[in-house]
């Protein structure tokens, strides 16, 4: 596609403004050849024409003599004129409608009327519903058109018709040129790469082009991300260095309970510090968001999906895989195992049994963990997508989580250019869907789940 020679810098306004000049000198220039082009090569009647030269033929009547009367109107109609002679009183016959008339010229009459003195009658006269044009002879005669040639519309049409025409398609062609060369593309553009923006990367993601408010707006977006992204750096910084040094302490208490005589305290000491030590080490993996850099693989997803589930019965599990056998697709094995088995692991915790389904739609590939649990009232079904964030009623005990799970699956679903749903099932429970697209997602390093 040819590219279009880019604006000068301008803001919008002074943009419209050239716009509005260009339109009028167009009108003004192609208008009046259009309006002579329109006369000349479509030798349109206008009706104040017609209405002139009949009064000049009523006057040259007025001052003759019967018998020359029917000479001129002989010569004038073997000049073409269809008109005829008729008494004052055929006036009493006209009307000002018809009913044969058509539509779209009673508008143009009513939007152009002419400027001129009225024929006989009026502008509009009609005579046995036929248009007619009239003039006064004499006193006792007139003289009128017996027909009017096709279209015939008023001068005043022909002057501006051509010019309305032209300032309508100019104004509503540049406008809309306008319309998304300088606001919907680029704003489309905004919109587009802040769709797909990774606050980690410094690159500069909004294109700063385009008309002054355009620009402005989009290094508005770029310092807000910048902005965003410091904020993010040192709130990782924070939790990875408390972690850090948590666990130096936690280490030395562990080994000091450990060298206590045995007593019930003991014990409970021991798995309290082990339970710290586990959140703690979720915790600095999630940060460390090891699988945003993992390569693409074509891989059998559905025997990847059918080792999960194995290894949930193992464990006593009721997970059963639902599925073809065999199902390559391109996708990173190991964020997808950790994914499945994050949704595995919560249904497990709260349902009895729980379907592992694979499923092809025409454009993606659809895995949904399926339970009979008490699924995820609709009012936390956004929220448990965020890190830490915990339904309160699921607090499990020794096996209660950080809130972390359903965070990380979202985020490698992302990675991957597809989505997590949260679906409620009917009697009850949860279908947690991964959707992949079929068409290849982007790389590891333009990653919209790293941290
Ligand atoms: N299948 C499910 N049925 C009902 N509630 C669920 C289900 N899966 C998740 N939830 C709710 O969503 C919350 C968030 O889940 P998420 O996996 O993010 O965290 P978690 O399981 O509590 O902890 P973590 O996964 O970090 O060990 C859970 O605390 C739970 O309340
Ligand atoms: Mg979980």
């Amino acid at each position: 596609m040819t590219r279009l020679p880019s604006w000068p810098k301008a803001t919008i306004r002074q943009q419209l403004t050239v716009i509005i000049l260009v339109a009028l000198a167009m009108i003004l220039v192609v208008g009046n050849r259009m309006e002579s082009w329109v006369k000349d090569v479509y030798a349109i009647s206008d009706l104040e024409d017609l209405a002139d030269r009949l009064d000049t033929i009523a006057r040259v009547l007025a001052t003759a003599s019967p018998d020359d009367r029917q000479i001129i109107m002989g010569h004038a109609r073997a000049a073409g004129w269809d008109i005829t002679l008729a008494p004052m009183s055929t006036t009493n016959a006209f009307t000002h409608s018809s009913s044969e008339q058509n539509s779209l010229i009673a508008l143009t009459d009513w939007l152009f009327p002419p400027d001129n003195d009225p024929p006989l009658g009026g502008w509009q006269t009609f005579l046995n519903d036929r248009r007619v044009v009239a003039a006064k002879v004499d006193d006792a005669t007139i003289v009128m058109t017996l027909s009017l040639p096709e279209p015939i519309v008023t001068s005043d049409f022909l002057g501006r018709g051509p010019h309305f025409l032209l300032a309508f398609v100019v104004l509503a062609g540049l406008f809309s040129v306008f319309a998304v060369r300088a606001i919907t593309a680029p704003i489309q553009k905004i919109v587009e790469a802040a769709k797909r923006t990774d606050i980690h990367t410094g690159a500069v993601v909004f294109e700063e082009k385009g008309t002054v408010e355009i620009v402005t707006l989009a290094r508005a977006l770029n310092g807000m991300r910048r902005r965003i992204k410091l904020m993010m750096d040192a709130r990782t910084r924070m939790l990875r260095g408390i972690g850090h040094d948590l666990r130096t302490p936690l280490t030395r208490m562990k080994m000091k309970v450990e060298r206590m005589p045995d007593c019930s305290e003991k014990e409970a000491l021991i798995a309290d510090i082990d339970r710290i030590d586990g959140m703690l080490t979720e915790t600095l993996t999630y940060l460390r968001n090891d699988y945003a850099t993992e390569p693409l693989e074509l891989v059998n997803v559905a025997s990847v999906l059918q080792t999960i589930c194995s290894e949930f019965s193992d464990l006593g599990h009721a997970v059963r895989y639902d599925g073809p056998n065999k199902l390559n697709a391109e996708c990173r094995p190991v964020s997808l195992t950790r994914a499945v088995t994050n949704l595995c692991d919560n249904a497990v915790k709260v349902a009895r049994t729980v379907v592992v389904r694979l499923s092809e739609a025409p454009d993606a590939l659809v895995i949904a963990v399926d339970d009979d649990g008490p699924g995820i009232p609709q009012d936390y079904r956004e929220r448990v997508l965020e890190p830490f964030f915990k339904v309160d009623g699921a607090r499990q005990g020794s096996r209660e989580g950080l809130g972390l799970g359903l965070s990380i699956v979202a985020d490698i679903a992302r990675l991957h250019d597809g989505r997590l749903d949260l679906l409620p099932r009917q009697p009850h429970g949860l279908s947690a869907r991964i959707s992949l697209p079929r068409t290849s997602p982007s790389s590891g390093q333009e990653n919209p789940a790293a941290r």
